[in-house]
């Protein structure tokens, strides 16, 4: 049993971590612990929190209940409006205009298995591996009803949570906000992580101590964005890489979110984690319910990578899907660089033929394929292939890729519209726009409302025609604008405030849709990079391009941030040419390769022009790839060391039997002493140098750790190590 209820308090044991709610005599719930998994047993002595410092500061419960102060007390969903003076996790205003809930319990109940959330991403998994507790509580005076759901896994520290509000009143009542996520913790001995970045610099990693009063992260763009990653940590003050409790948050939604703290004056923490209330008013007519996408709470005690390697393991386990997902993805290689729109058949086709000598699995053409498009500034919308680039269309090309033994993949930006398209002038109001407004255009597009229906099923129509006009097997699905002018032509007045969650619930549709009718296709997210690198995402795309800087030296901050909540397999990564097309930096060959081979590996230069040195590099590199690549998909994962003079990482696979280490020199200094301490090894085992035939104990490894001088490595060079444990 991983739920129990007894004595009015609930226990969720998910993998090795617990979470204790409690219903107090009036019906409040409150939550008690989250953290390392407990015993199951007499958990009174946790369950009250402090009374306030002083009978000024939060105004007494007035019905006897056993807290004294919901201002003090720890809730498992706070509310606004009735002496809780912290940041609320659901805001609604009723008939009478009043912005105040009183969330009490009505009952529960405890499901095997995990249900999905209607239209929107969630983890899923079978009947025998999780259970689900459903709490409702509702309030009193509006007749708002809240159902929150907590789904304990068997094996992962990870617990999912989500939130499910339903008008049983007569009357209206506007939700203002809605966190899928809420946890009051007892104290703040903690540093917050987050993720933030911008184009080409994706998921940089900033631990800053919490303070008293609030902290936030969000974004919103409609989008999860490159800005602020939708994952957060609480590490203990003494937490490191690979020691000491965190405890990891991560959303599994693509459009605007906020994370928020807060550090009361009793040190209590609140963290909140959501929709961004800031594009979000949902009106809810009685009888209406609405879903609130779902969060991810994992717990490690093994430091920061010990919660990376549950988040990664929960993601490809439990969100991933689709027949992809336990199989190596194809090594492709991507045209964007390599001609950026300059392409045609025969100049794909010649790619292809070397693509193909020298192992590579597919061939990715990139955008320029439709419509009149030269560059970016028109036709985005006109999906319809430009036969003066690709005479006898996709078919044509993707029977002589075929032929050559070559899958065919597929870019497409569908959530889009340029104002140079003919779908635009069809269809001048089926882009986001405030009438009496000027649009901004970004990139020269606009956003295409995909929270209308029939923009959607056109949309999925086009999708539909391309991709049953010619065998392809992979769709790289790009974003590169983010919303504005955020209002629809097919909602009232009262109901824009939704647009942006419905243009979200449209694109999960229309993703949907598309892998019904396509089940087997391979879909990569993308978004000017990694602009959408999030666990929603990744319920439809089991990888996702990680970023336009595709500079080694740059991939290994960006792929290290990534790695902080998201599996290596799903982080896409091309080898592309030098000068970089975004440094300009010079990098060895085989460093762009070792850097790439850290996620679902490819190539993004013209293959053509390589030196007979680089195609021999390149075979090599391939046939390395599909040795290490089970591993990486499914091993654990140990981020190393990230500092400007060394990079290194390692995974162990999945049977502990076959260790990948792998070092980059960015900036080197005469004196270079680098010995890398490996980690999850097994220390009495040994373990042997596949290239050298070396053997080392994996204590040795571990405690000693691995000396790079023998390597000779210069500025800017790598070396990838495997090792395999000897019998
Ligand atoms: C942004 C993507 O990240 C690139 O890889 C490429 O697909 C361009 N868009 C094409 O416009």
């Amino acid at each position: 049993m991983l739920i129990t209820c007894k004595d009015n308090i609930f226990h969720i044991r998910s993998g090795g971590e617990s979470l204790l709610l409690c219903v107090t005599r009036k019906g409040r719930l409150l939550q008690l612990y989250c953290g390392h998994i407990l015993p199951e047993g007499d958990y009174a002595l946790s369950a009250f929190p402090p009374a306030p410092a002083g009978p000024s500061t939060c105004p007494n419960t007035p019905d006897g209940d056993e807290i004294e102060s919901v201002g003090t007390a720890r809730s498992a969903y706070p509310t606004a409006g009735l002496g809780d003076f912290r940041p609320a996790a659901i805001r609604a205003v009723g008939a009478d205009g009043v912005d105040a809930l009183d969330l009490r319990y009505r009952g529960h109940r405890i499901l095997p298995g995990k249900p999905g959330l209607a239209g929107l991403p969630a983890a899923y998994a079978p009947e025998t591996e999780a259970e689900t507790l459903e709490i409702e509580m509702q309030d009193g005076k509006t007749g708002l009803a809240v159902t929150l759901s907590y789904t304990a896994f068997a094996s992962l520290p990870v617990i999912a949570c989500s939130v499910r509000a339903e008008n049983r009143g007569d009357a209206p009542v506007r939700l203002t906000r809605i966190d899928s996520l809420a946890l009051d913790l007892p104290d703040d001995r903690y540093d917050f992580l987050h993720l933030w970045g911008c184009w080409a610099m994706e998921r940089t990693s900033e631990r800053v101590p919490l303070t008293h009063g609030g902290m936030k992260v969000a974004s919103r763009r409609g989008a999860s964005s490159h800005s602020h990653n939708p994952f957060a940590a609480l590490l203990r003050k003494d937490a490191s890489e690979e020691a000491g409790e965190a405890l990891g948050f991560a959303f599994v939604y693509s459009g605007s979110f906020q994370i928020e703290t807060e550090v009361d004056f009793a040190g209590q923490t609140r963290l909140l984690m959501g929709l961004n209330p800031d594009n979000f008013s949902w009106l809810l007519n009685p009888g209406e319910t609405f879903q609130a996408p779902e969060a991810l709470i994992a717990y490690s005690d093994a430091g920061l990578g010990g919660m990376s390697r549950a988040f990664h393991k929960f993601i490809s386990r439990h969100i991933i899907r689709g027949p992809w997902k336990d199989r190596d993805r194809p090594i492709l290689v991507n045209n964007w660089e390599a001609t950026y729109f300059h392409f045609n058949t025969e100049k794909l086709l010649e790619l292809g033929r070397t693509a193909k000598d020298l192992g590579i699995e597919m061939l990715v053409m990139d955008d320029g394929w439709f419509g009149a498009r030269e560059d970016d500034h028109s036709s985005l919308g006109d999906w319809f292939v430009n036969e003066k680039k690709l005479p006898g269309g996709l078919k044509a090309l993707s029977d002589g890729l075929h032929r050559m033994g070559l899958m065919m993949g597929i870019w497409v930006e569908p959530e889009m519209i340029s104002p140079d398209s003919d779908l635009y002038r069809a269809h001048p109001d089926w882009a986001l726009q405030i009438e009496g407004r000027p649009d901004s255009p970004s990139r020269w597009q606009y956003v295409l409302d995909m929270s209308r229906k029939e923009v959607e099923d056109y949309i999925f129509g086009r999708l539909y025609d391309i991709l049953s006009s010619a065998k392809i097997e992979y769709v790289k699905w790009d974003f590169n604008r983010n919303l504005s002018e955020v209002s629809s032509a097919s909602l009232p007045p009262e109901r824009q405030g939704e647009v942006w969650h419905r243009y979200m619930l449209g694109v999960y549709s229309l993703l949907e849709r598309l892998l019904r009718a396509f089940p087997d296709i391979l879909l990569e997210g993308c978004a000017g990079g990694g602009g959408r690198f999030d666990a929603g995402m990744l319920y439809y795309c089991p990888q996702i391009w990680t970023s336009d800087d595709t500079d080694a030296l740059e991939r290994l901050t960006i792929q290290q941030g990534t790695s902080i909540c998201y599996p290596p397999s799903a982080m896409s990564a091309h080898v592309s040419a030098v000068p970089n097309h975004q440094t300009g930096r010079m990098t060895p060959f085989k460093t762009r390769g070792i850097v790439a081979m850290g996620g679902s590996f490819g190539y993004e230069l013209d293959l053509t022009k390589l030196s007979d040195e680089e195609k021999a590099e390149v075979k090599r590199q391939v046939a390395l790839y599909h040795q290490l690549a089970p591993v990486i998909r499914d091993g654990d994962y140990y981020r190393l060391e990230n500092s400007d003079t060394l990079a290194a990482w390692e995974t162990v696979s999945a049977d502990g039997r076959q260790v990948i280490f792998s070092a980059v020199i960015p900036y080197a200094r005469i004196v270079n002493t680098h010995i890398v301490r490996l980690r999850g090894l097994d220390e009495n085992a040994r373990y042997r140098d596949i290239e050298t035939g070396k053997v080392y104990t994996g204590g040795m490894l571990m405690h000693a750790g691995l000396n790079l001088a023998p390597y000779r490595l210069r500025e800017r060079d790598a070396v990838l190590v495997r090792f395999e444990k000897a019998e």
